[in-house]
């Protein structure tokens, strides 16, 4: 096996803490579902432009006093960015945060300069102005702050939000696409509060794996319904969480089309009763409902303390309010986009990550450190195993992959598509293939890591370049670049 008795033994170690959270009481959903705003935006000599300003705020939560937040153009998370692929944009990010941030755009095909990574710091008062041309299907990514060392909390303070990116293939899809009306983004993330209703940040809660919450807050509002006005609804899902993976399904079992992952559509919708998606990861889901009824959505047997403690959870996430009258809605079409498989036969190169404690194979991250060189163009497979039995995911910047098979077998239907983040179960082992294309440089670099912001945090992470066939990585950031 994979996992060492000392694994073993710093996870038990755990179980005390998270065992109370095994059952959480049963919630209100008396809050309407905030839906973040689409950003607002400009067009000028073919460039669309986002004004997007990181900064403190202040939210009413439920508490006896307002939680002090982050967020972006607002109190608490940010408005939804939007763009068409062959698209150029430009996003003018504003600290206004006390603190140095970045702001980094998960799942995004572009220069290594422009991905906000750990290197694209903003310090307070700057602002920073990355730009590129949207070259990727459409696909729900996000957007999040990636400063080394600090990730999780400035997450968790609130900074996060959603980038949509539409393509004339999904707009050709008799699929529900009005936003916020039958097309809702839900940021799902598990917050912890103190005594006097701030955010807990204290640091038994960001020990090994990080938070995992009571209370859980979709778009920034506790205890949420929506109110569903026709058949069929489509629900971009975002676990936005530091750590908990929610394995979402609904109360009364019934089942939904998946329809798309992480990097855009599946090649033909896939019907199922639940779906595990772990920190940073995305789902596309069209669910149907019936005329008056009103349906839970929750979290049920997720890995969450399946790796903690042995335990099982169950928490309610949010409430469907379906009207008496709805809006008719046709089925999902049987087939929705082309899902062209990468082969295996030409990888150009197997490269293998081993995560454990925080390190990927071996090594903690360093911010000065190139790990592995790609030469543009090429397919590589890259195997993955959570060799400690933590709680692991794992994350590659600038691509979107493609699940080749976990422990030698298949996977299975729901990871048939593109994916830029995949669980790991404790001890498994997870090939990936992918294909760097488009942009090199030899001195900026693209991340991957282990999405437990944490585990991020703490090191379990590595840097890449992506050079033209030849080339040597220079130092990072160039002569003269310091961290
Ligand atoms: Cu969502 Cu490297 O991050
Ligand atoms: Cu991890």
């Amino acid at each position: 096996g994979f996992v060492t008795a000392a694994g073993f033994g710093a996870w038990a170690g755990i179980a005390a803490m998270t065992a109370p959270l095994d059952t959480v009481g049963k919630v209100e959903f008396d809050r309407p579902l905030a839906i973040p705003p689409l950003a607002g935006s400009t067009v000028e000599k073919g460039t669309r432009r986002f004004d997007l300003t990181l900064r403190t705020g202040s939210t009413d939560l439920g508490r006896q006093n307002p939680t002090p937040t982050w967020g972006v153009n607002g109190n608490l998370l940010g408005p939804t960015v939007r763009a068409q692929r062959g698209e150029r944009v430009e996003l003018r990010v504003e600290n206004q945060l006390p603190e140095t941030s970045t702001l980094h755009w998960h799942g995004m095909h572009l220069p290594a300069e422009m991905d906000g990574g750990p290197h694209q710091l903003v310090e307070p008062g700057q602002t920073w102005t990355p730009s590129w041309t949207i070259d990727q299907p459409a696909a729900t990514l996000w957007y999040h702050p990636h400063l080394h060392g600090a990730t999780a909390e400035h997450v968790y303070r609130g900074v996060a939000g959603m980038f949509l990116i539409d393509d004339p293939e999904e707009a050709a899809l008799d699929l529900p696409r009005e936003y916020g009306v039958d097309d809702l983004p839900l940021i799902v993330q598990d917050k912890s509060f103190d005594d006097d209703g701030e955010f807990d940040l204290s640091t038994s809660l960001f020990e090994s794996a990080g938070i995992i919450g009571d209370t859980v807050l979709v778009n920034g509002t506790p205890g949420a319904y929506a109110d569903v006005t026709t058949e069929a609804v489509r629900l971009r899902v975002l676990n936005g969480a530091n750590a908990r993976p929610f394995n979402f399904t609904f109360d009364d079992g019934r089942a939904f089309d998946l329809i798309a992952t992480d990097g855009g559509l599946l090649s033909s919708p896939v019907r199922l009763t639940s779906l595990q998606l772990s920190p940073g990861e995305r789902a596309e889901l069209v669910v149907r409902f019936a005329p008056g009824e009103r349906v839970v959505l929750r979290s049920e047997n997720s890995d969450t303390l399946d790796t903690f403690a042995g335990g099982r959870d169950r928490l309610d996430i949010m409430e469907f309010r379906a009207a008496e009258q709805l809006d008719p809605a046709p089925a999902v079409p049987t087939s929705l986009a082309e899902v062209p498989r990468l082969d295996p036969n030409d990888a150009a190169i197997v490269r293998t990550f081993s995560l454990a404690g925080s390190t990927i194979n071996g090594q903690p991250m360093d911010m000065s450190r190139v790990d592995e060189v790609v030469t543009v163009g090429d397919t590589e497979i890259w195997t993955v195993t959570n060799a400690d039995g933590g709680s692991h995911n794992f994350h590659v910047h600038d691509v979107q992959f493609q699940v080749l098979d976990i422990e030698d077998r298949e996977p299975p239907p729901w990871l048939g598509g593109w994916k830029d983040t995949v669980w790991l179960r404790q001890g498994e082992r997870v090939r990936l293939i992918m294909r760097f294309t488009d942009y090199t440089s030899t001195q900026w670099p693209y991340m991957f890591h282990c999405h437990t912001m944490r585990h991020e945090d703490d090191g379990m992470m590595g840097q890449f370049v992506v050079v033209e066939p030849g080339e040597t990585a220079g130092p990072i950031g160039g002569a003269g670049h310091e961290h």
